[in-house]
């Protein structure tokens, strides 16, 4: 179903983002048939480019980061017909005129802040000062929205001055993951897991975000950062949350938001001993996290592994494992879900059934998986056996499954229909930083070292002693 028709500027319009996702996914959304045909998009930044040059370096960039089958030619040229380009000064007074003259009335209006956090304001003032936003122009904020509490509210501030919380869609991918939006539906679409869904049942959860890229690249910022920063804050809060809240009265933007807010007031603060960081050292000559980043003195993380406790009555002794880190072994996000052992085996001891788990796959390979457990077959006596019931969305869904839109998709298509609902609302960020930023204080305080790990492995040692030391185990990472 397409979409109202829109104009949506991004500024940063040449910058690695918008080549990479944002430019790529709304091409992807125009091949779909879901852009109407007076859309636009206007790209700003501050070199000297005109429209040609413009729409060849788009060009390029659906080359390189949309699958072949979707780029007949035809259907390039008649995108880029409706993208312009902008010299623009976000701190200067060239180009806001034109871009003045540009608007339409009668159009959505977004504007995409793809640049540093640094320009916000100054971008947001400037809308104003030259009438180009109104009362329903859209913002789009990324990451890192603030480095820390004092600098996220301050961010926060600055664009409430120009623009009122409906406006502003301040971006985390991962909630545009159709695995993601799937713990929602598999939690309150069945009436089978609900009901088990608590500390009564659950004897822990393991979140997992293990990717096998380094930071080479991106080390100045990394390195400023680190996994607690680039990853918790964010990401992996957003999926503690999703599966720990309460059910929203509907499936909307702030019965969403204030449910998933409740569940960061209530995370405990962490104890030291319940961290774990690491650093990549080099494989088979090739550099390891030190060189990456060219900081031979980085105490920065690129692994980070903690045990997390909700204070509120669903969760109160049922501990969140975390674990997230570069250089490792396999690329590989799930959730599981490990619930309890039955409270007696009516088989005899021989026969312990293991725990139910509900493994929620990320990527790569997005399903679900639940292992049970079933009788051994045959003669043998009842003999137990665990097997999985495995549900991969391509296998069970067929061809729609195939074309699963990319987070960036979902996402812009989400802020042109004026739906907050997987965006971030300034207090929840504020609320993450509240509670990540003792905990960096500490180590920061302490002069705190990471622990080597290898490149290629599953994270330090220690990462695994975090599990032994309370009787569980990691699941392998694969
Ligand atoms: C980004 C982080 O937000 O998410 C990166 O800054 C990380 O460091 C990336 O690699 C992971 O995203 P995905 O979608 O590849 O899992």
């Amino acid at each position: 179903i397409p979409v109202d028709p829109f104009d949506l500027i991004i500024f940063g319009g040449t910058g690695d983002l918008a080549r990479r996702k944002i430019l790529p996914a709304l091409y992807r959304r125009f091949w779909a048939g879901q852009m109407p045909p007076e859309a636009r998009i206007i790209g700003a930044a501050r070199a000297a480019h005109d429209d040609a040059e413009y729409r060849a370096m788009i060009r390029a960039a659906i080359g390189e980061f949309v699958a072949p089958e979707k780029q007949e030619p035809a259907t390039v040229d008649a995108f880029l017909e409706r993208v312009r380009y902008l010299t623009l000064d976000a701190r200067g007074d060239d180009g806001w005129d034109a871009l003045c003259g540009m608007m339409r009335n009668g159009v959505v209006q977004a504007f995409y802040f793809s640049v540093g956090p640094g320009l916000f304001g100054d971008l947001a003032e400037r809308l104003h000062r030259h009438g180009i936003a109104d009362a329903e122009s859209r913002i789009v904020v990324e990451k890192p929205f603030g480095h820390d509490l004092q600098s996220a509210r301050a961010l926060n501030a600055t664009l409430a001055q120009h623009f009122d919380e409906h406006q502003i869609y301040r971006i985390d991918h991962y909630l545009g993951k159709e695995t993601v939006q799937n713990l929602m539906a598999v939690r309150f679409g069945n009436m089978l897991f609900e009901p088990l869904w608590n500390a009564r049942n659950v004897d822990h959860i393991q979140i997992t975000v293990a990717e096998t890229v380094g930071v080479g690249g991106r080390g100045d910022y990394y390195d400023r950062s680190g996994a607690m920063r680039d990853m918790v804050q964010n990401h992996m809060m957003q999926l503690l949350c999703l599966i720990a809240m309460e059910p929203p009265y509907a499936f909307e933007s702030d019965a969403v938001r204030d449910e998933k807010l409740k569940v960061i007031r209530a995370l405990d603060p962490v104890a030291p001993g319940d961290i774990v960081r690491g650093q990549y050292g080099g494989d088979s000559g090739g550099p390891g996290y030190l060189e990456d980043v060219e900081n031979p003195d980085s105490l920065t993380e690129s692994f980070i592994a903690l045990k997390v406790h909700i204070s509120n009555w669903r969760w109160k002794g049922t501990p969140f494992y975390l674990r997230t880190g570069k250089r490792m072994r396999a690329r590989t996000s799930e959730i599981a879900i490990v619930f309890k052992d039955p409270p007696h085996s009516i088989f005899g001891v021989q026969e312990r059934q293991k725990a139910n788990v509900l493994v929620i796959r990320l990527q790569p390979n997005e399903g679900i998986n639940l292992r049970v457990t079933i009788k051994e077959p045959g003669p043998g006596g009842m003999r137990l056996v665990e097997v999985p019931l495995d549900m991969s969305f391509k296998e069970a869904l067929g061809p729609e499954a195939e074309d699963i839109p990319d987070a960036y998709e979902r996402l812009i298509m989400d802020v042109i229909r004026g739906n907050q609902t997987l965006f971030m609302r300034g207090d929840e960020v504020e609320a993450a930083w509240a509670w990540t930023d003792p905990i960096i204080a500490d180590w920061e305080e302490r002069g705190d070292r990471p622990r080597l790990y290898e490149a290629g492995s599953s994270g330090p040692e220690d990462a695994l002693m975090l599990m032994h030391k309370d009787g569980r185990r990691w699941r392998e990472v694969k």
